[in-house]
């Protein structure tokens, strides 16, 4: 009974976005988080800067707007989320959802840690963390190391999370975006702003920008990849979950362009507001995750007044980080929802019972505590098996399934609307998304697999891919 394939005007029974600019802050919502602020500087820093930057860019031009366009068509055509999706069209194609499913799952086991320290750090700047600015660097690492302080403030992030999305769709997700997108965008153009107005800062901007591809192997090529992809909200069905909330004469071109044009510059942003301080002050590019925490404090603990920025700064990182996470259990719940036919409530209590499990122990990982593979803690496995090999490959297998499943016919239609929106560039996206993206997604995992061989990334790696393997063995199950 449940499983009705939905009509041409959208089945009833489905909720929808408030309004268009409901659906694109949420939407953009989603995709700005710490993947652009935390994620996008120090993965940044630690490639070399300037050509990782640059393949990035590449990557999100030609791969990330295809596959987010593929998304939202997917999901408004089937009308169902990241699983039902597939299954209402082929059955054995249901692993492509449940690998989303899992990565959700994986992200949100490390992501609410992050959200946490970002929830923390607000009243770590409150109670006087500048007035000491040589103690920065060691606070974070003492904060980060210690056992169970994270573990209050990851609660806390946790539950707002499970909150917002207990109260469904247009209620929560939608208010919470409409406010908070616009205050963060401001808060990073003034920081920005102040970093480059300080000596010595053209050295930052030139190391983001200017590339040397010497410093390019696989693996860098991989996290420009994965980097696309996390920080977009792609390859796990995030943006189909969404499209299917969307009403059908909505301009998806047009919306895929503002959300990516969106996400693009706020990570661009986060990278002007941070390097160029940061060689100012003569600090490590490469510091690895600890950048925002420890440069952004750094940063204005130099300057009068610098408490209140910093104070925005966190309530605004914290507060991208929600809309971002709230989108990652969404696509759990709507799974548990529409495939096992929980109540919203108990899809909320059920998959936020596995992620405070999987954060406490990627939490505790940094601190050396729990449980390695490969000498690798979880929370690196979490960020490995999803950033480097669940997203991109989750992608491929989203992109083959539109190219190879549907009609051309179809999408078309789809994505025109039923022929009122021009697209000029249809046959160009179709190409892309037929034969060259999945393509090139295989040749960089491949290459970035091999490479990371050489960093003891590797084994992990294979692991996340014999996953892929068995999902898509035991897809008739699912
Ligand atoms: N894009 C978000 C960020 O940059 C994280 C995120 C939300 C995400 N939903 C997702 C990543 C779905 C991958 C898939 O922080």
């Amino acid at each position: 009974m449940a499983h009705h394939s939905s009509s041409h005007d959208g089945t009833p029974s489905r909720e929808n976005w408030g309004s268009r600019v409901g659906f694109i802050m949420a939407a953009a919502g989603s995709a700005v988080g710490l993947g652009n602020i935390w994620k996008f500087p120090y993965t940044a820093g630690e490639s070399g800067g300037g050509a990782f930057v640059l393949i990035y860019l590449f990557f999100v031009i030609f791969i990330g707007f295809s596959v987010m366009l593929t998304e939202f068509s997917l999901g408004r055509k089937t009308g169902r989320a990241a699983v039902g999706a597939f299954k209402s069209v082929d059955k054995r194609w249901s692993f492509t959802g449940v690998i989303g499913v899992l990565s959700g799952l994986l992200i949100m086991g490390f992501y609410p840690v992050v959200g946490g320290w970002a929830l923390a750090y607000i009243f770590k700047v409150g109670g006087g963390l500048l007035n000491e600015p040589s103690a920065i660097g060691a606070t974070f690492d003492g904060f980060i190391t210690n056992p169970l302080e994270p573990l209050y403030w990851m609660a806390a992030y946790l539950l707002v999370n499970l909150l917002v999305v207990a109260k469904g769709i247009s209620g929560g997700i939608e208010k919470a975006g409409k406010v908070l997108m616009p205050m963060l965008f401001f808060i990073l153009i003034i920081i920005a702003v102040k970093g480059l107005t300080l000596p010595g800062s053209g050295k930052g901007l030139e190391f983001l920008f200017s590339p040397d591809f010497s410093k390019v192997n696989g693996e860098v090529v991989l996290a420009a990849l994965g980097q696309a992809f996390f920080s977009l909200s792609l390859g796990m069905g995030c943006m189909i979950t969404y499209g299917s909330y969307l009403k059908k004469k909505e301009n998806l071109v047009q919306n895929t362009a503002i959300v990516t044009g969106m996400d693009t510059a706020v990570a661009l942003l986060a990278g002007i507001a941070m390097f160029p301080a940061m060689f100012a002050f003569s600090m490590e590019p490469a510091a690895g995750p600890g950048l925002v925490f420890v440069v952004v404090p750094q940063l204005f603990a130099e300057m009068t007044g610098g408490m209140i920025f910093a104070l925005i700064f966190f309530i605004g990182l914290t507060v991208a980080a929600l809309t971002s996470s709230v989108s990652l259990l969404e696509v759990v719940v709507a799974y548990l929802i529409d495939e096992k036919q929980l109540s919203r409530p108990k899809a909320v209590i059920a998959a936020g019972s596995v992620m405070v499990l999987l954060c406490i122990m990627a939490s505790l990982s940094l601190g050396g505590v729990g449980p390695t593979l490969f000498d690798t803690g979880l929370f690196d496995i979490f960020d490995l098996l999803t950033d480097k090999i669940f997203l991109a490959i989750g992608g491929m297998f989203i992109c083959i399934f539109a190219g190879w499943k549907l009609s051309k016919q179809e999408l078309k239609q789809e994505i025109t609307n039923d022929g009122e929106i021009s697209f000029p560039l249809f046959n160009l996206w179709y190409g892309l998304v037929k034969y060259v993206i999945p393509v090139a997604v295989a040749i960089v995992a491949i290459g970035g697999i091999l490479s990371g061989f050489d960093s003891g990334k590797g084994p992990i790696m294979i692991l996340g891919i014999s996953i892929i393997a068995l999902l898509a063995l035991l897809s008739k199950k699912l």
